[in-house]
């Protein structure tokens, strides 16, 4: 480990001692991506199918050792073979780059997301009836009427920023209802979610917020644990939370466990929501036949929501490799990394016919934005309903509109990608 240790790092807190800042250190650009790619590279966080294409004609399997050894396959058929393979590539370390220089399931488990089976198995689960379809559905209105209330306090004009005024809100929001915290308390878990994920480990400033950020959430849903058990069964109240304190197991649950699916309910659906139904508006505002397309027969919406998904995926993963292996002519090592680059697979041309160009009618779809195998994307169905409403009620709306200043938008990347600025105006 590093001796490198700014002052920001506040080193009582639990994690710090297993804190890897050398990750963070500032690696300088792209020598040659085949043997030293960075998913935080500028250009790859604007654009990355440049990279993708160039990828898949020279090398389809990159490999770095800068921050950490991973490798970085991009063809649809590599990914699915490692997600389907999990004897030889564990999610213990789902992290894209990880801050820590241990597994992530040894430090803060989050289950099912960090685990392998058989707590995977019984951790799932016991989830899954609070996502199927019939519960997301009872959520559509909630989420139509978030949706109303954005637009109407601030695109009145028919301007306004899509992502940070609109996209930004909508998930946080309806997680906040499942899970049974305060909405009013969005900017604070949205917050989380920035200072972990997107800011985390990108550089050196923000490690030591990231991890007072990881303590503020064990200290609130810590809190909010205890207030439910403090009351009588058949009083708390009916939300997720409670699900979780009430679940019969196959193991007893511990609140370690508890508490990290706690956070992972609440951090797994915010940005990467925000990001599908960001640039799903972008898309519209820069492609204005698909705007009109859709205005004109809303009936595509269904397809338009999966070839935006497709497109712009905006969630890639991490295995780690549980002992050295062989794959594809790479030897890989016990303990490496490998990035599941589900959004470079949904553009692969051996996959999808035309795959570069948005096809807004689609028929054959079958991409995996929520991947693939036994860790596929528990919040699916809510998150194609609130990409789905999101979309149809700003099309109700706000009148025809385009970007107000391509320059100004601005995209977010490395684990999950998406725009995190797109001012709009009504179309000329
Ligand atoms: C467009 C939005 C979303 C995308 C693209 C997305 C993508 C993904 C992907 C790719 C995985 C697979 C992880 C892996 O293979 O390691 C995943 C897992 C998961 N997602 Fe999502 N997700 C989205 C929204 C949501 C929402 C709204 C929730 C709700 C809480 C959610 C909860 C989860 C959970 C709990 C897992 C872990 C499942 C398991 O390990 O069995 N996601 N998601």
């Amino acid at each position: 480990m590093t001796d490198i240790v700014p002052s920001q790092v506040d080193r009582a807190n639990p994690f710090a001692s297993f804190i890897r800042l050398d990750r963070a250190a500032d690696f300088g650009p792209v020598s040659d991506w085949a043997s030293d790619f960075d998913l935080a590279e500028p250009p790859y966080v604007t654009d990355p199918t440049v990279r993708w294409a160039e990828q898949r004609g020279r090398c389809p399997i990159a490999f770095t050792e800068r921050r950490q050894r991973s490798w970085l396959p991009v063809l649809y058929d590599d990914i699915a073979a490692i997600a389907h393979d999990i004897e030889h590539f564990s999610s213990h370390d789902p992290i894209v780059v990880s801050p820590f220089d241990v597994p992530i399931n040894d430090l803060l488990p989050v289950p099912p997301i960090s685990s392998d089976p058989p707590v995977h198995t019984w951790a799932r689960r016991l989830l899954l009836p609070a996502f199927g379809p019939s519960a997301v559905e009872a959520m559509s209105e909630v989420t139509r009427g978030l949706a109303e209330e954005l637009i109407a306090d601030h695109f009145s004009d028919g301007s306004g920023d899509a992502a940070a005024d609109y996209a930004r809100h909508i998930p946080v929001r309806v997680i906040a209802h499942m899970l049974g915290i305060p909405v009013e308390d969005e900017e604070m878990f949205t917050g989380w979610v920035v200072r972990t994920l997107q800011q985390g480990f990108q550089g050196l400033a923000f490690v030591g917020d990231a991890l007072d950020a990881i303590m503020e959430m064990t200290v609130y849903f810590s809190e909010r644990v205890a207030e439910r058990r403090a009351m009588e069964r058949g009083t708390r109240p009916r939300d997720l939370i409670t699900m979780l304190i009430e679940a019969e197991t196959d193991e007893p649950m511990s609140d370690q466990h508890l508490l990290g699916t706690c956070f992972l309910l609440l951090i797994a659906g915010i940005d990467t929501t925000w990001s599908a139904i960001g640039s799903s508006l972008w898309h519209l505002a820069t492609h204005p036949d698909d705007q009109r397309r859709l205005r004109q027969d809303p009936s595509v919406l269904p397809m338009a929501v999966e070839e935006f998904l497709r497109v712009y995926s905006p969630v890639t993963m991490a295995r780690i490799v549980t002992d050295d292996v062989e794959f594809k002519g790479c030897p890989m090592k016990k303990g490496d990394k490998v990035l599941m680059a589900f959004p470079a697979g949904n553009h692969d041309p051996a996959q999808f016919e035309d795959a570069e160009r948005f096809v807004i009618d689609r028929a054959r779809n079958r991409h995996f934005a929520f991947g693939s195998g036994i860790h596929r994307c528990l919040g699916s169905n809510l998150a194609r309903m609130e990409i789905r409403v999101a979309v149809q009620t700003f099309l109700e709306r706000v009148p025809p509109f385009e970007l107000a200043d391509p320059d100004a938008v601005t995209w977010t990347g490395g684990q999950v990608r998406g725009p995190r600025c797109v001012p709009i105006r009504p179309s000329a």
